[in-house]
């Protein structure tokens, strides 16, 4: 018996089905969605309808398929904008090189692309392609970009294909895909679900000139590190990243920034934050006066000397906000010396509730190890050598056993 979703978890998908030889799978992958109670409106690209037909899947979901965007039947059963809205979760399979190149430049050219742009529901793809296709420098582009944007993937796979080569590029079969949507659908209760967290990392860059900037080591491997954490214990995680060569952790919303003023202004606009992690190695001076253009050694019988002010501190700004201060504020100081007594001193003067101390003379930068002080009101706990993903858990243990 077919279950409607009145029926079972009561949830609906939007799949969106793309052109290609695994589009058959849908039918398989319908099915199984309906033995779970989970209903799904489907809409089928015109490249889809040479593989499957529509009246297959009608049969199989029991609801119309969606094909044209300029249908007046369609649009007046059901609009694309309300249809990318009224789902739980849109799911794109196969997801082909041409949907994942116009997802990531946001074109809205057909019923299948419009209704991706329109959507404010989570987006899972599962790609389906040739493996030239997929290694494609085109295609990993527009991967990189989705994946920044939140959006979720599954495979694809590795394995034999339907033009006769061999490697990664199947689309994932029915029931991974099934998985990956039940989990989508019901997140598990993680301990930082609801929460909100705003994170700092990696350097800032003050400019000199138009081609020269004065920075730091920092890679903004820990504070990525962070981000991915909390985003998997569930949290809303903001990254405000000073530039770094990391890719977006996964389900992470993430504000660019390039000097300390900008990453305040980042900071700032972000409401209602539960939890503020500092990790950023922000410039502390700023060059008083840059060159408009570029300082030319041939103009100058001495090297310039540069005069600098100081650029605002971040931290301490936030901590010391009478509204909207966020509930937990953790800091990082990077030192060379005296460490736990330096933290110490910059608990109190800059007003947070943690510090992570961590001594920076030598092997931190850009590598995936840290050695850390977990330092506090309480008292000091020093870490042993941790890989900066154990650090970022468990510094996010702590502040979510701090919040509850
Ligand atoms: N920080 C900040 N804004 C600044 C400087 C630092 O938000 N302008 C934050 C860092 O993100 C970190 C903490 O303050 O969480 C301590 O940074 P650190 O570089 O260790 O110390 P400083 O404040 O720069 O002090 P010092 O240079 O004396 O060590």
């Amino acid at each position: 018996m077919r279950a409607t979703s009145s029926q079972g978890i009561g949830k609906s998908v939007l799949l969106i089905i793309g052109g290609g030889i695994a589009a058959y799978k849908c039918l398989e992958l319908i099915r199984q969605l309906s033995k779970r109670g989970i209903t799904t409106r489907v809409i089928m690209t015109k490249a889809a309808e040479q593989f499957v037909t529509p009246l297959s899947v009608v049969s199989l979901s029991g609801e119309n398929v969606f094909t044209d965007l300029f249908s007046l039947t369609d649009e007046t059963q059901m609009g694309h904008i309300e249809l990318s809205r009224s789902t739980d979760l849109v799911v794109v399979a196969p997801a082909t090189a041409d949907l994942m190149a116009k997802m990531a430049a946001g074109l809205a050219v057909d019923l299948a692309s419009t209704t991706l742009l329109a959507t404010d529901k989570a987006v899972l793809l599962a790609p389906a392609m040739n493996v030239r296709m997929w290694h494609h420098l085109a295609t990993a582009r527009n991967i990189t970009q989705l994946k920044k944007d939140g959006i979720h993937f599954v495979g694809p796979n590795e394995g034999d294909m339907a033009c006769g080569e061999f490697g990664l590029g199947r689309m994932a079969e029915p029931m991974e895909i099934v998985a990956a949507i039940e989990s989508l659908l019901s997140p598990r209760i993680q301990p930082l679900t609801g929460r909100r967290v705003l994170i700092t990392a990696g350097p800032t860059q003050e400019a000199i000139d138009p081609v020269r900037y004065i920075s730091n080591r920092s890679s903004g491997k820990q504070g990525y590190a962070l981000a991915e954490a909390a985003a998997n214990m569930g949290a809303d995680v903001t990254l405000v990243s000073g530039p770094v060569a990391l890719a977006t952790p996964l389900g992470v919303r993430r504000v660019d920034v390039t000097t300390a003023d900008e990453m305040l202004v980042a900071v700032k606009q972000i409401p209602n934050t539960d939890l503020a992690i500092f990790c950023a190695a922000v410039a502390d001076w700023k060059v008083a006066n840059p060159a408009r253009q570029k300082l030319k050694k041939n103009d100058a019988s001495e090297p310039p000397s540069l005069s600098f002010v100081p650029s605002p501190d971040i931290l301490k700004s936030v901590a010391g906000l009478h509204e909207g201060r966020p509930k937990i504020i953790v800091g990082f100081a990077a030192e060379t010396e005296n460490v736990i007594a330096n933290a110490k001193a910059k608990l109190k003067s800059k007003g947070c509730d943690i510090i992570i101390a961590n001594d920076v003379s030598e092997g931190v930068f850009g590598t995936n190890k840290n050695v850390v002080h977990f330092v506090s009101a309480k008292g000091v706990e020093s870490w042993p050598e941790l890989s900066k993903s154990e650090v970022a858990q468990r510094v996010l243990a702590a502040c979510a056993g701090l919040l509850k």
